[in-house]
């Protein structure tokens, strides 16, 4: 069982919500506008505005990139109204999980937030991330990353009780996984291609709705701790391990702390002790409805907020009305 944490108590678990919807709303003016870097800072822009509203001394550990190539919500950037003086918190922030979703007007375009006690958020470099996860309900160690996607599979299908062929995986569609496809079709598996968005696509799993039973393949790596957040949350097992291009990527990692460049993280390891998750749509998709506007400018935001000390999953939905 995981102790709640007198920290997090004193910042108001649903607080966070207020902080994901500002981002969606502000993303969502621009849904479908083509303009991908607008949408982003539009929502990075409202998130931080937010954040800055609460009474904590917190620190952006997940973020939109270092300082340098950031100006905003940054990786070391301090947030909140009670800095030096309030609850110590790390964030891990996405404020526009789905960039290209949205200026596109796809599915699954999320808010997405994390937080827990200071040191408890693996600050992971902005450099992708080998995924795999499988929901609640299965022995512990069924699915391994150091095993091919075929065992994962063929554990998974044996536990459930269905054969391989049974099985339904969600993979970004992306050229690198080309080889990873056509080993889960040659097993008969069907596979879900998302064109973005695996935090949706890693949370999926953990919903018998979406028929997904696995995750695999590489995203983000800042993604996957947000993803792992969540399934702290909800349940289900996740396993990351960073992926490295080149020299660059392995010294970001090295001044971050990280010296086992191979090593295989496991979901306690990537968000610790008690945590936070909260997101709100941007675009409808399989988590959340996505922002509606609607007559005299109400606007309407779905959102899910998660603990995992509790386990308490609460889905918040929103009406905005403009001041009368
Ligand atoms: P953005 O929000 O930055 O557009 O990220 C979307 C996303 O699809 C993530 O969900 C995923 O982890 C990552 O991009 C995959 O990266 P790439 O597009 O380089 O394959």
């Amino acid at each position: 069982m995981v102790m709640a944490s007198k920290v997090l108590d004193r910042v108001l678990v649903l607080e966070m919500v207020r902080v994901t919807e500002a981002a969606a709303i502000s993303a969502s003016t621009l849904i479908g506008r083509g303009d991908e870097k607008a949408a982003d800072a539009a929502a990075v822009e409202a998130m931080r505005a937010a954040l800055n509203e609460l009474a904590m001394d917190g620190t952006v550990v997940i973020g939109e990139g270092e300082r340098d190539e950031a100006p905003m919500l940054y990786i070391g950037e301090k947030v909140g109204s009670a800095i030096g003086s309030g609850p110590k918190i790390d964030i891990a922030l996405d404020p526009l999980e789905g960039t290209t979703i949205t200026a596109k007007a796809g599915p699954n375009a999320l808010a997405v937030l994390a937080v827990a006690e200071e040191g408890n958020l693996l600050n992971a470099p902005d450099v992708y991330m080998d995924k795999l996860a499988v929901g609640a309900g299965y022995p512990d160690g069924i699915i391994d990353l150091a095993k091919s996607p075929t065992e994962n599979v063929t554990a998974v299908a044996a536990a459930k009780g269905v054969a391989p062929s049974d099985i339904i995986v969600c993979v970004l569609d992306r050229p690198r996984h080309e080889k990873l496809i056509a080993e889960l079709r040659g097993i008969g598996c069907g596979i879900m291609l998302i064109p973005d968005g695996d935090v949706a696509g890693v949370i999926a799993v953990t919903d018998p709705d979406t028929t997904i039973d696995l995750y695999m393949g590489s995203g983000g790596a800042p993604e996957g701790v947000l993803a792992a957040a969540a399934l702290r949350c909800v349940g289900g097992q996740f396993k990351g391990r960073l992926l490295f291009r080149n020299d660059d990527e392995r010294a970001r990692a090295r001044k971050w702390g990280i010296t086992d460049l191979d090593y295989i993280y496991d979901l306690k390891e990537l968000a610790k002790g008690d945590c936070i998750f909260a997101a709100t749509g941007v675009t409808d998709g399989s988590l959340l409805d996505g922002v509606k506007r609607m007559k005299n400018g109400t606007m309407t935001t779905e959102s899910v907020v998660m603990r995992a000390s509790s386990g308490t999953v609460r889905w918040v939905k929103g009406e905005h009305r403009k001041a009368q």
